[in-house]
Formats: structure tokens, C-alpha cells, sequence
């Protein structure tokens, strides 16, 4: 659906060159949800503006359904436009336009009658879930709401794709659910491929298929969710999934533990319970379960677990490496 080929974004300001998207190369496939993480300044929103050509690559091609769309005339272009949606952190409703016109507004940029726009438009707004606030204006609407109006837009001219720049980044927890459950039953049901940008791994993980991690303009990893999220290699990664897993020792328990932190990461609900007691049995070692989790990402369960591990220094780096060997990951965070 999209294929980003060594993609170059420079930006020449008067204080400085940025090198905002650095030969970016992969593939969105249709029918995808697929995202983009990376913290702030990463280049992401860059690159996916560059999807409807608000931002022109200065080297590199974008091709969006076997379209290169970089060297479109003007009207190809307008055509290419209508059929990707677009929603945003700020959603960008006009305040002084009620729901129903804000989401005819595609339409009838597009020339679509009074008639198509009066069948289409109260169908939008009961995929969203706004069937009775069509007449509400935006100041009146709570974010998750304007959101909902936003996506209803975004869709209103049949859209095959749908860009999704941080669209949940200033709602809360709750709220950011049940837009990325509305964004992913849209994708299920009408088969948009959607290409999804956040700073936070948790969006992400909760319904990306496929992503790719950024920094410094260049992608950095790319892979399924589950793979990157149990297996990251790089080290950018390894932070945001950190991060996001949030299995943090308080400060001050942290200095009391006498021995080594191990997080233990492994794939798989029952895989670890004969690990653990055989490197136990092999090794005299004491071994404490400071805290655990079973992630589930695409349905797929993944655990993680801080243990404690006390005794002669040789036990301990043999129990590590056994437990490197026997696990997805096994990486010494204290000692
Ligand atoms: N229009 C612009 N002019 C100059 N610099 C820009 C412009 N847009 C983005 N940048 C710079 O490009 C880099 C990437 O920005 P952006 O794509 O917005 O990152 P992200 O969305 O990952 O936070 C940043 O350093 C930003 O300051
Ligand atoms: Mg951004």
C-alpha cells in the first residue's frame, strides 16, 4: 500500500540544517496497522506527511498504491489526496463549524452533492459513535469526541488509507483506548490500511501489527510487534520497551538488595517454571522473584520477571548465562 524508498527530508533554516528523514526505505502492507514510534524530534510526523505530500521528500520516492506520489501533476495529485485520510493529535476541527460540517467538508471539496453528502455523512457519524451530535459545534465536544469527529472526516471520502499522527497523545488513558479500539474496528471491518505515528510504545503494542522505530530521521528497527517488543535490538528500542513495561524498584528497596537484578524476559505462558527450579537445581545459588508480568501483544503472551540472585560470584554468572541461553533475554540491570 505505501513504499517509502530512500526517503531524504532536509530542512535549511537560518540557524541550522536538519536532517529530518534520512533514507528511509519499507513497506506498508494493505490491510496493515502499522506504526511509527519514536520519542520527539525523531522525524516521524515528517515521514508520514510525506504520504500525501504535505511535505516533499528533497530525495526519495513514496509510492502509495503502486502511485509514485512525489511526481504527480496537480489535479493526480487532488485525486490521490481524497482517498487519505488524515487526523491529528489537535484534531483540527473548525470551531465555528458544527459536527455534520465539519464532516462534509472533504466531500464537498471534492464536489460531492448536497444529496451524497446528506446519505454519507449520518452514516460517519454512527461508525464514530456521534449519530446525535451532529448539530453540537466542536467547543462543546470532549476530546475523545472531537477525535471520533476527526476519524469520521478522515473517512468521508471512502478513504483507502488513514494517517494517524500521535491521535491519541493529548487524551487520557481511557479515553486513548476507546479511539484506538474505534481505529482498529475500522480497519477490520473496512480493510483501511492505517499508518500510525506515537512517542509511547503502549499505543503502539496495543494495536500495531507491524513497526518501525526512529531516531535522528533514520529507522533504526523494524518488525512485528511481538518480535520487537520481546527481542529488541537496538538500544533505542530497548529504552521504549523499557519503558513502557515500567518495572521499576523503588530507589530505596534497590539499595538494600544485596546481589544481582536479573529481568528475565521469555515468550510464552509455561515456558519459565522448569527453567527457573533446573538453574536453580544446577546452581547453588538463592534466587527471589522481585516482580512479574505477562504482556499480551497480538494475543501473543510474553513474560517479565526481576529476580534477585545471591551466592558465589562464579554460580551467578554460570545461572546468568544458563538463563541467557534458555530465554528470550536475561540482561543483569543491578549488581
Ligand atoms: N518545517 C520545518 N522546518 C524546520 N525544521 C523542521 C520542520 N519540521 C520539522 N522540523 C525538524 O525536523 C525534525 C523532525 O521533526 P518531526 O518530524 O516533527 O519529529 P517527530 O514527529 O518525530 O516529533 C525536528 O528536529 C524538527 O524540529
Ligand atoms: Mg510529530
Amino acid at each position: 500500500m505505501i513504499k517509502f524508498e530512500n526517503v531524504s527530508i532536509t530542512f535549511n533554516t537560518k540557524k541550522a540544517t536538519v536532517n529530518a528523514v534520512r533514507n528511509v526505505s519499507f513497506e506498508v502492507n494493505k490491510g496493515d496497522i502499522f506504526g511509527i514510534v519514536g520519542t520527539s524530534g525523531a522525524g516521524k510526523s515528517t515521514l508520514l506527511r510525506t504520504v500525501n505530500l504535505l511535505e516533499k521528500p528533497c530525495s526519495g520516492k513514496v509510492n502509495v498504491d503502486g502511485v509514485d506520489i512525489t511526481v504527480l501533476d496537480k489535479q493526480s495529485l487532488r485525486k490521490a489526496r481524497q482517498k487519505i485520510g488524515m487526523i491529528f493529535q489537535h484534531y483540527n476541527l473548525i470551531h465555528t463549524k458544527a459536527v455534520y460540517e465539519n464532516v462534509s467538508l472533504p466531500m464537498k471539496i471534492s464536489g460531492k452533492s448536497t444529496k451524497e453528502i446528506s446519505k454519507r455523512v449520518p452514516d460517519l457519524l454512527e461508525i464514530v459513535g456521534l449519530s446525535d451530535k451532529a448539530h453540537i459545534y466542536p467547543g462543546q465536544l470532549s476530546g475523545g469526541q472531537k477525535q471520533r469527529v476527526g476519524i469520521a472526516r478522515a473517512l468521508a471520502n471512502e478513504s483507502q488509507l488513514l494517517l494517524c499522527d500521535e491521535p491519541t497523545s493529548a487524551l487520557d488513558l481511557e479515553t486513548t483506548k476507546s479511539i484506538l479500539d474505534l481505529i482498529h474496528d475500522i480497519n477490520k471491518k473496512y480493510g483501511i490500511t492505517v499508518l500510525l505515528i506515537s512517542h509511547e510504545m503502549d499505543v503502539i503494542k496495543s494495536i500495531c501489527s507491524r513497526v518501525a522505530v526512529m531516531s535522528e530521521g533514520e529507522v533504526v528497527e523494524l518488525n512485528d510487534v511481538y518480535s520487537l517488543f520481546s527481542n529488541p535490538q537496538h538500544e533505542i528500542t530497548k529504552q521504549l520497551v523499557r519503558h513502557s513495561l515500567n518495572m521499576k524498584i523503588p530507589e530505596g528497596i534497590l539499595g538494600d538488595i544485596e546481589g544481582k537484578l536479573v529481568r528475565v524476559l521469555y515468550r510464552g505462558t509455561s515456558a519459565l517454571n522448569p527453567i527457573l527450579s533446573n538453574a536453580i537445581r544446577k546452581y547453588p545459588v538463592d534466587m527471589n522473584i522481585l516482580h512479574g508480568r505477562i504482556e499480551y501483544i497480538n494475543n501473543q503472551p510474553m513474560g517479565v520477571l526481576l529476580v534477585n540472585i545471591n551466592g558465589e560470584n562464579n554460580d551467578v554468572v554460570n545461572l546468568i548465562h544458563y538463563l541467557k541461553e534458555n530465554t528470550a533475554t536475561a540482561e543483569v540491570i543491578h549488581d
